[in-house]
């Protein structure tokens, strides 16, 4: 990878590259190997690596100012080297070194890393600013920027609308539980948004008709598996004038598809090298199961529903054998499930006009695990307020209903988590390592 010329310094992959004759270089000291005549000092920078060489001052001469500086290095130290770049097909890093002329201390990091590679995954949390320095921490995050410009590249192409609304809301935003709730001026209590939900869908109700907003949700669920946080990213699009919940599954996938497409041509070798996984570009459609023909399934099948699930819903495991089922006879790693109870949905989603036990919802499965709940919305005050009413909610979300009492078009949405998806994408064991800094609760630090 290079980078753009912003810095005056060139890159380790740079200097090295271009066959500069001298060079100054920047990074952090990985190692440092004093041997009789000589000092090894590798530094990295985002680029790569690079083998830095001292020659020492014979032993009954003093050290010179260099070998004195590079003798009180540590690993971890801020440096800017300046030196000839030397061709040395021993140098493990690339077969090249550069032979130092000046050393330049930015920062000298304390004695003895807290963390290395081998910790165990608190500790490298607790100092995640060390562990994101490897590479493939970095491409962690290299390859979620490219998903959000991928995103933000089909969104402009089809004329969406950005928003950014309020975290900071009068009422809960979801279900009413698992709020974070904060004191509010003299107007009370305000609650963490849950997702942007309401927002988004007054935006259609303002005749914005495509949004989507990249922004922060919080949930206050005490869940410590591997796919939960406290404090995510939550991906947002609404649609308006869909006929159905099919619409906006359309566009997920084609959406995802090109997302996917991007990934892989900036990213898929480095991916397949530091994670060993294949970023597979999707065929579309995506399979689809309504949750009555998944049941119908796992049933068939022999599987039997965990106790703990509720009533309708899907366990883990269901969810891994479903996941099979569309690998092995469709070749897909996505499955959209669809028509959810309306017991399993929030009050917003519209009913099945047949059937109101059932609603015009999907949820869409990346390698069995949720990334995405969307649904069509209940547009029509009429039903939209009843539906508040049986979930209790009719009160606190007056304002929201206000939306729809002027005239708002058909609409749906979806809402994805960034982070859930960055760790599919790459295999990662949970959405901590695929997060900058993991909110959960035990951890509000760093
Ligand atoms: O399924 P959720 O709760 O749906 C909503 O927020 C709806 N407003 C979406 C809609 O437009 N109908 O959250 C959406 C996605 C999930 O599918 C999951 O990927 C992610 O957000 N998510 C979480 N990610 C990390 N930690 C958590 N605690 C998450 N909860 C949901
Ligand atoms: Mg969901």
């Amino acid at each position: 990878m290079q980078r753009s010329p912003i810095g005056t310094l060139p890159t380790v992959a740079t200097a090295t590259a271009a066959g500069l004759h001298e060079a100054t270089v920047a990074g952090f000291v990985d190692a440092i190997r004093v041997l009789k005549k000589m000092i090894f000092v590798v530094i990295h920078d985002r680029t790569g690596r690079l083998q830095v060489t001292i020659e020492r001052s014979p032993s009954d001469q003093p050290a010179s100012a260099l070998e004195a500086t590079v003798l009180s290095l540590t690993v971890g130290s801020a440096v800017r080297v300046r030196g000839t770049v030397a061709l040395n097909p021993a140098v493990k890093t690339g077969g090249i070194e550069l032979l130092a002329l000046a050393l330049e201390v930015a920062s000298l990091a304390e004695p003895g890393l807290p963390v290395d590679e081998h910790s165990s995954s608190d500790l490298q949390l607790d100092w995640r600013f060390l562990a994101l320095r490897r590479s493939e921490n970095l491409l962690v995050f290299e390859v979620q920027t490219t998903i959000e410009r991928a995103m933000r590249e089909y969104w402009a192409t089809h004329s969406f609308i950005e928003l950014h609304s309020p975290k900071l809301m009068h009422s809960a935003s979801e279900s009413g539980a698992d709020t974070f709730a904060t004191r509010y001026f003299e107007l009370g209590t305000a609650y963490l948004a849950q997702s942007p939900q309401f927002y988004k869908q007054m935006a259609i109700a303002s005749g914005f008709e495509r949004v989507f907003e990249i922004a922060p949700v919080f949930r206050a669920e005490p869940s410590m598996t591997p796919r939960h946080a406290a404090e995510f990213t939550s991906v947002d699009v609404e649609l308006a004038w869909v006929e159905s919940h099919e619409d906006v599954m359309r566009m997920e996938e084609e959406w995802l598809r090109e997302v996917l497409a991007a990934v892989r041509a900036d990213h898929g070798d480095a991916i397949a090298r530091q994670f060993g996984v294949e970023v597979r570009v999707p065929a579309l459609p995506f399979p689809r199961l309504t949750m009555r023909e998944a049941h119908a399934m796992l049933s068939a099948e022999g599987h039997e529903i965990a106790k703990e699930t509720k009533p309708g819903d899907l366990d883990p495991a269901g969810e891994r054998l479903l996941a099979r089922w569309a690998l092995e006879e469709h070749g897909s790693e996505f499955l959209f499930l669809t028509e959810y109870p309306s017991t399993l949905r929030p009050f917003y989603h519209m009913r099945d006009e047949h059937d109101a036990s059932v609603t015009r919802s999907f949820d869409l499965m990346w390698k069995g695990i949720e990334i995405t709940t969307g649904a069509q919305r209940e547009h029509r005050l009429a039903e939209l307020t009843r539906q508040a009413e049986q979930a209790g909610l009719r009160d606190s979300v007056s304002y929201y209903l206000d939306f729809f009492r002027y005239g708002c078009p058909p609409h749906g949405g979806f809402g994805l988590g960034l982070a859930r998806l960055v760790m599919l994408m790459l295999g990662l064991p949970s959405i901590r390592e695929a997060t900058f800094l993991h909110r959960g609760p035990n951890r509000l630090t760093p």
